[in-house]
């Protein structure tokens, strides 16, 4: 029979170990940069509405089928599903977009550790702002540092995930997210404070009509998606280590206006010293290493801000990354029965080698001619990929499940179990029934030309 599975140590320390999955470069650096290459105004608004109005009840769906089933996903929608094959494949699907995911993920937290690194030996002494800028090319191309803060990563995450649930995941969220918040407070009211805060509200929250297509919208739900960490599986396999009496839509509303928060405090932190320096919102990936070292150069204490800035990053990549390894590992033990220690050596292993060509794209070492053909490099195509197509994909279709599949009794029974928050269960399912497939069905046909929601926006 099933072995006995291990559980949140507190209440706090799930919280904040669900908090730490959720916070991390999806809103310090995904959504800056995807806000700037989408063109703010729209995009962001549509970002926090998808949260709340789809991520949220996805949240909710996923925490729910972990606690009912006490597994990772694949076994959570076979088992659920009464060992339906279809169902089977979602969850196999969702696995194998965390895998890709973690592997690109792991080369931007290298960089970040790379960064706090370079602080430390305050690299931007004595350089002008585009040489300060330009030493993220030289980070980006450089073949062997790409691979050694991988490498350096990702043994740092599965060291972590080696040594289990509580005593790993736990004790970190539980030092870090504090200490993470307060500096993001305090560098946004020093943003405040720049000539380019003005215009940077402006392009964060004014709608613009002509940047509204497709196109962003699907980039806006993906990044919802992205930034809750939902639709992987990820809080199905946190949810299996919940308690019969945590509220499951108040721990997930209290993630969500955090996720929120921390999001918009990054974008506001960093846009005003774009506009003040003149840089460019569409500098892409690199955007936050680019644009930050500049700002910090100017501060008194720069050594201290920038060294504990980047290493906050590297702190709360880890808490995603851990989280993003423990599907895997979860899913592993128990569909090969493989002990935990086997499957965090595997599982670390294959993301370290499918990260190899991303971590190798800057440089242009591998598939040299892949830019050629997709368009993007190797792991631009597979952050677009996963983040804006196969993410909200299989959110949705967790949606689905929960909304249609699975037992109406059960689902009632085990959401509203221990929380004060009954209420929330009818329009909840509502939006997973209705709301949540309408919305991306409507998306798709869109951005395939067949449907023009565009029409509806677009004012000029
Ligand atoms: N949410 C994390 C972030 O913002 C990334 C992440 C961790 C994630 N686990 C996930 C994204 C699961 C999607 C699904 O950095």
């Amino acid at each position: 029979m099933h072995k006995k599975r291990e559980h949140w140590a507190t209440r706090a320390g799930f919280l904040l170990a669900t908090a730490g999955s959720a916070i991390g470069l999806g809103s310090l650096w995904r959504f800056p940069y995807m806000a700037g290459e989408n063109g703010g105004g729209y995009f962001v608004l549509l970002f926090i509405g998808f949260t709340f109005l789809i991520g949220l009840p996805v949240f909710m769906a996923e925490l729910t089928m972990g606690r009912r089933s006490q597994r990772g996903p694949v076994l959570a929608f076979t088992e659920l599903a009464k060992n339906s094959h279809i169902w089977r494949l979602v969850g196999w699907l969702a696995v194998i977009t965390t895998f890709v995911i973690l592997s690109y993920y792991l080369v931007i937290s290298g960089w970040s550790l790379n960064y706090a690194f370079m602080s430390l030996n305050q690299f931007y002494k004595g350089k002008s702002y585009d040489e300060i800028v330009q030493v993220f090319d030289i980070v980006y191309k450089s073949p062997q540092m790409n691979v050694f803060w991988l490498f350096i990563f990702m043994i740092m995450t599965g060291g972590i995930v080696f040594g289990g649930v509580r005593k790993g995941i736990e004790k970190w969220s539980r030092i870090l997210m504090p200490a993470l918040f307060i500096i993001l407070v305090g560098l946004f009211i020093n943003s405040m404070t720049l000539s380019g805060a003005g215009q940077a509200f402006k392009f964060i929250f004014s709608p613009r009509g002509s940047a509204l297509s497709a196109t962003t919208v699907l980039n806006a739900l993906g990044m919802a998606f992205f930034a809750l960490s939902v639709g992987l599986g990820v809080l199905i396999t946190y949810g299996s280590y919940m308690h019969s009496n945590d509220d499951i839509p108040k721990t997930a509303l209290i993630i969500a206006l955090l996720d929120i928060s921390v999001s918009l405090l990054a974008a506001l932190m960093i846009f005003p010293i774009i506009f003040t320096y003149g840089f460019q919102p569409q500098e892409g990936v690199g955007l936050i290493f680019k644009v930050l070292p500049v700002l910090f150069a100017q501060m008194p204490g720069a050594l201290l801000i920038s060294t504990v800035f980047f290493l906050l990053i590297v702190f709360t990549a880890l808490t995603s990354t851990i989280s993003l390894l423990e599907v895997l590992v979860a899913t592993s033990m128990e569909t090969f029965n493989w002990t935990r220690k086997k499957s965090a050596i595997l599982a670390s292993c294959a993301v370290f080698i499918f990260a190899l060509p991303s971590a190798l794209s800057g440089a242009g070492k591998f598939f040299p001619l892949w830019e050629k053909v997709y368009g993007k490099n190797f792991f631009e195509t597979f952050d677009y990929l996963t983040g804006s197509w196969f993410l909200p994909l299989s959110g949705i279709l967790t949606a689905v499940f929960v909304g249609w599949a699975i037992s109406p009794e059960m689902r009632k029974k085990e959401f509203i179990e221990g929380s004060k928050y009954k209420w929330v269960y009818v329009p909840w399912l509502l939006i997973l029934k209705y709301i949540a497939p309408l919305a991306i069905v409507l998306i798709i046909l869109n951005k395939s030309n067949l449907v023009n929601i565009d029409a509806f926006f677009c004012r000029n």
